[in-house]
């Protein structure tokens, strides 16, 4: 390995860092991985998906609970919110995965060099008073809260993601800037918990990139569950005045300003990729317009021997497409063949219900050619209704000619799961005939996307 001290050195332990130390290590390399927060696990584990979904899933009980949807079950309960133990429950689950990540690291000889990682040139990087050269570098610094000018994130009453995900008390308004992924998602956990939640969305409709009409329908159900939306509406301003703070509002056109009062804000306007003193310069890098950096389908940046992966390259910013480059881009550093289909990511939000998706919207679909539609609504799922969850729907397109499916979008309680499914039928290349023609079990969920499949050739037998 001449004066290398690593064949790898990975800069992030994201998902998409921590898979590809692993991999990298499994493979036989050599692997250091540069993390400069306390823990292991990134964006996803620390501050993301996980204790997202924790706060999601506990919320969600207490919705049911509060709402009287168990009561219609017959399950009598005497609800009372413990915050704390909520919050509590969340940590354990950060903790116990950050820390599950170090005893993978251990196991597998990555090490783990503690603190901020920039380049000094192509093949040096230093860390504290450590320089380091290693063979491969791989860029995995992952995204950070995009800021919306003019507005303070104060953690206290204007937040973002983070500061959502640790609110001490419940708000009684809570306004959230952005009707996105994580503004339905924290928008919905403070709604369920007893906050008025009212989403400014800048665009005529919430969750950009959704297939239209799922967007549509999102919007009904989540307005249906209590949540008010602003759309078409900018936030030109947020003055804060001790645990209140005054937005203003203008039509996203242009037009009369009004104001809302609101002791949270959460600013959830999207996100951008970490590229700010990496020193990438020194490594002869530079970024798009966009802010991300580039590279080819193997994850080869333009300069030799440097990689990168994850929310900081273009794509979606999902923890499983970094997980799989992840892979894919130390496969492809040991001389294997590592290969991620961009074109079959699913995207879910993890409301309830879950609003999931994989491949083309209907639109985008349309655009290239002529395409048949089939739908199937949960209403008349038998699982879905035994389980008194009748909203949302299935909906598979398929080309017109070839039958091939070009996309799958659900609405469903266990639509991030059942989308599993959707996603392997189009890694395969199947046709809607395929689906239509596979024996689902009975009764689940899953039911759903058969007829949606048997919609798509005209011949669904439960609608
Ligand atoms: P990150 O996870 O962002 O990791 C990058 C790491 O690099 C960070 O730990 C950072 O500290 C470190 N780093 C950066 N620069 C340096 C440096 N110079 N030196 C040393 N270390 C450095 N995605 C999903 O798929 N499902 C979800 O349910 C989901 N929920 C989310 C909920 C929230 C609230 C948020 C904010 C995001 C969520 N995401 C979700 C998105 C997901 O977290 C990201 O797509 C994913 O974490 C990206 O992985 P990554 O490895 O590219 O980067
Ligand atoms: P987003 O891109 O999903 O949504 C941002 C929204 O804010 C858009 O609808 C946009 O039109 C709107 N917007 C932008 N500027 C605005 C303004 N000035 N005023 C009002 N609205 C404005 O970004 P979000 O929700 O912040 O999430 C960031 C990323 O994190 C996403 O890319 C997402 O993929 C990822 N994530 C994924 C999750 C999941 O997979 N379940 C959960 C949470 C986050």
């Amino acid at each position: 390995m001449a004066d290398y001290d690593f064949d790898v050195l990975i800069i992030g332990s994201g998902p998409g860092g921590y898979v590809a130390a692993i991999r990298a290590a499994q493979l036989g390399l050599k692997t250091g991985c540069v993390e400069s927060r306390d823990t292991l696990g990134g964006t996803c584990l620390n501050v993301g998906c996980i204790p997202s979904k924790a706060m999601l899933h506990a919320s969600d009980l207490y919705d049911e609970a509060v709402s009287g949807r168990l009561a219609k079950l017959g399950v009598k309960v005497e609800t009372s919110l413990d915050l704390d133990t909520m919050h509590g429950q969340r940590k354990d689950a950060v903790k116990q995965l950050t820390g599950g990540i170090e005893f993978l690291f251990r196991k597998n000889k990555v090490e783990w060099l503690k603190g901020y990682a920039s380049f000094t040139g192509k093949d040096s990087v230093k860390v504290g008073d450590r320089e380091v050269r290693a063979k491969n570098i791989v860029i995995a610094t992952g995204s950070s809260v995009m800021p919306l000018p003019g507005v303070t994130i104060d953690q206290k009453v204007v937040v973002d993601s983070t500061g959502a995900l640790e609110l001490p008390s419940v708000p009684k308004q809570m306004v959230v800037i952005g009707g996105g992924v994580i503004g339905l998602e924290l928008g919905s956990v403070w709604r369920r918990l007893g906050a008025k939640v009212t989403v400014v969305e800048f665009l005529d409709q919430i969750l950009p990139g959704f297939d239209g009409e799922v967007r549509k329908e999102a919007n009904k159900i989540m307005k249906k569950q209590g949540l008010e939306f602003r759309l078409s509406t900018k936030v030109t301003g947020v003055a804060v005045n001790g645990d209140t703070a005054t937005l203003t509002l203008e039509p996203a056109a242009g037009g009369e300003a009004t104001t809302l009062e609101a002791d949270a804000v959460l600013v959830s306007i999207g996100r951008r990729p970490n590229t700010e003193g990496l020193g990438l310069d020194k490594a002869g890098l530079a970024t798009n317009q966009r802010g991300q950096i580039e590279t080819d389908h193997r994850f080869k940046t333009a300069v030799d021997g440097i990689w990168a992966i994850g929310d900081v390259i273009p794509g979606p910013m999902l923890a499983h497409k970094a997980e799989d480059e992840g892979i894919a881009v130390a496969e492809n550093i040991a001389g294997l063949t590592g290969i991620v289909n961009h074109a079959v990511i699913p995207s879910v939000v993890y409301t309830n219900p879950e609003i999931a998706g994989v491949g083309l919207t209907e639109e985008a679909a349309k655009e290239r050619g002529e395409v048949k539609v089939g739908k199937f609504p949960m209403a008349a799922n038998s699982r879905a209704k035994t389980n008194h969850e009748p909203d949302g729907f299935v909906k598979v397109i398929a080309d017109a000619k070839s039958d091939r499916v070009l996309g799958v979008w659900i609405i469903a309680s266990v639509g991030g799961t059942m989308i599993a499914q959707a996603a392997q039928a189009m890694e395969f290349g199947a046709t809607s005939e395929d689906i239509a023609y596979t024996c689902h079990a009975h009764p689940t969920h899953s039911e759903a996307i058969k007829e949606a499949a048997m919609a798509v050739l005209g011949k669904p037998i439960h609608i």
